[in-house]
């Protein structure tokens, strides 16, 4: 198969994590027969000292002409003074919001060699950590009106937080859908006693429950979520929840896997067309120190594979030679354990590579 595949090499770390999958994708060229063509593309901090801005146009139209879109991840302290519309970061929700993307798929499950890693109690590790956050990604507060003004000689600021039940169907289908594949167990997450927007949540989600009678649905204050997540982690199956809460309760999610850095992510809309990146940030703060751990980054190229390429077989080697080399005791800096062997980005990519 021919496909087409935009790469956002990303900022500080990510070039080096970019690369190793890069590599992996490689072998899986030569070893299934198939022809990636990469077409490059700036977005975040490069683009910003590329165009002046972190995601013009003609970038965001490259991305759309491509069959699927890979991302390290952006941002870093040399654009930190920018205004909102300016930052990095921007770019990215610009990305998202311009490809569609409302459903941002991000897994939590835990490696059974990494569960030393792991900061929880080895009785609570070892009922088992596998589920699912389904995140609304193109609404919400990070879409909502953003406003910093004056008044009464007092500077105020306002971020509003809108959704429509439209927006809302189309994600809680998906959790509903995603369930359905799964265990069958859906928790919506909210903050209904006290927001609008997670009380038209729930009214959306009662309605669409109907037509899932199989599936377990329930709901959870997203207060209490952040509890549950490190008590009692094996009752979740599949979580939906809108935007932002989506956004902090994966990062703790994948912190109790082990390490943030092998949580991979993929972000859908309608078309088969997807972005596919780890959830981590660019790591400023080992950037060029071969240290960053590849593994996201390579487990998110073989998202890209299995759902918007229809690789299943070709994603599942991918994931074995991660597996496989997790076995032999390889780790990065941020996973080593006792015992272990530390490797670097490259060795790690390396490895991964040879093992397919
Ligand atoms: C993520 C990141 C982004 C987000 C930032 C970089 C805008 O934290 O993908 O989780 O908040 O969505
Ligand atoms: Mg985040």
């Amino acid at each position: 198969m021919n496909k087409k595949v935009g790469v956002i090499w990303g900022d500080c770390s990510s070039p080096e994590i970019v690369k190793q999958a890069l590599k992996v994708l490689e072998v899986i060229e030569k070893k299934y027969g198939h022809k990636f063509d990469y077409e490059k593309i700036a977005m975040g901090g490069e683009a910003i000292d590329l165009y002046g801005e972190p995601l013009p146009q003609h970038e965001l139209d490259k991305c759309l002409a491509c069959d699927s879109v890979l991302l390290g991840a952006i941002g870093g302290p040399k654009w930190e003074g920018l205004a909102g519309e300016a930052r990095p970061e921007k770019g990215l929700l610009k990305l998202r919001a311009g490809m569609g993307l409302y459903s941002n798929n991000r897994p939590a499950k835990i490696w059974p060699q990494l569960a030393d890693a792991s900061p929880l109690r080895k009785d609570i590790v070892e009922k088992g950590i596998d589920f699912i956050i389904v995140r609304e990604l193109i609404g919400g507060v990070y879409f909502g009106k953003h406003e910093t003004y004056e008044e009464n000689g007092q500077l105020q600021a306002v971020d509003s937080m809108p959704y429509n039940e439209a927006e809302i169907r189309r994600i809680g289908k998906i959790g509903f859908e995603t369930a359905m594949k799964r265990n069958k167990k859906l928790c919506m997450v909210d903050k209904a006693n006290v927001l609008d927007t997670s009380r038209l949540w729930r009214k959306v989600m009662n309605e669409l429950k109907e037509d899932y009678p199989e599936v377990d649905y329930s709901v959870m204050f997203v207060d209490n979520c952040a509890m549950q997540i490190c008590k009692n982690p094996s009752q979740f199956d599949v979580i939906v929840t809108e935007n932002m809460f989506g956004d902090i309760l994966s990062d703790e999610a994948s912190e109790i896997t082990g390490s943030i850095g092998m949580i991979p992510s993929s972000s859908l809309g309608e078309t088969t067309c997807g972005l596919y990146e780890p959830i981590h940030g660019s790591a400023p703060d080992i950037a060029g120190q071969d240290k960053i751990n590849p593994i996201a980054c390579i487990l998110s190229a073989a998202m890209m594979l299995q759902y918007s390429f229809d690789m299943k077989e070709e994603a599942q080697a991918i994931e074995k030679a991660v597996n496989d080399v997790l076995d032999q005791g390889y780790r990065t800096a941020d996973m080593m354990s006792a015992g272990m062997t530390l490797v670097g980005c490259e060795k790690m990519g390396d490895l991964i590579a040879q093992s397919i």
